[in-house]
């Protein structure tokens, strides 16, 4: 039940006919994985890598990505601590819908707040949702290195104001789930991804589903 700081008012919960044990029974089990890091850092092109190969096997999976979010669902956010904060929230509640919907829930979000991603496991654990943190340790000068975007450069001319890694904090996690330095090649990263994923949310796969 949700707090009356958490849903509108005079609304109640309303049920509907198919739960998650029969989705289960189809071999569809979800979970959310939350992958942080610096911008640069390499989070989309391993959930991008880890999304590939669950789809290729078979295993329902979606990647909810920082920048693409920014494009639609939290376009009108900022990144203020505040906007920052909403955008985690609103991508942690369509993550567990996700993976109530047995979908393998892939997060790349900067996420720079210890206590914004801590909210986004509590989502997670009130749905009783698989969840795990993945931390992407890339070093700040090998993000600024690689700099795809060109935005780091941006902040460090001060074209960017309140720039995560230059002018924004980011506070790394104290207990993740998993550890990728960029020692990992992005397949070699993507494998313990998977590995992970296999540990919190194990599925039999589609071969068993319906029997
Ligand atoms: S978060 O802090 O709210 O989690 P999010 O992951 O959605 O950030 O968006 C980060 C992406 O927005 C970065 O990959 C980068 O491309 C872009 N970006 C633009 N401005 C900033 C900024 N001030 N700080 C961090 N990322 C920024």
């Amino acid at each position: 039940m949700a707090t009356a700081a958490e849903r509108s008012p005079n609304v109640v919960w309303q049920r509907t006919h198919v739960d998650r044990a029969a989705r289960a029974a189809r071999g569809w089990c979800g979970a959310v994985v939350w992958l942080t890091g610096l911008p640069s850092s390499g989070k989309s092109t391993i959930a991008a890598r880890v999304e590939e190969l669950l789809v290729a096997k078979g295993r329902p999976a979606y990647l909810l990505d920082g920048d693409n979010l920014r494009h639609g669902l939290c376009g009108d956010l900022g990144f203020s601590a505040a906007d920052r904060s909403e955008n985690i929230r609103r991508a942690a509640h369509v993550a567990a819908l996700l993976a109530d919907a047995g979908l393998v829930a892939l997060v790349a979000l900067v996420s720079p707040f210890r206590a914004d991603r801590e909210r986004a496991r509590a989502i997670a654990a009130k749905a009783a949702i698989p969840f795990a943190e993945v931390y992407v340790a890339t070093p700040p000068e090998e993000c600024e290195r690689r700099d795809p975007k060109g935005l780091w450069r941006r902040a460090r001319n001060g074209e960017i104001q309140g720039f995560t890694g230059v002018d924004d904090p980011y506070e790394p996690p104290t207990e993740p789930d998993l550890v990728l330095t960029p020692e990992f090649a992005a397949f070699e990263a993507a494998q313990r991804v998977l590995e992970l994923i296999e540990r919190i949310s194990p599925t039999a796969g589609p071969a068993h589903a319906g029997s």
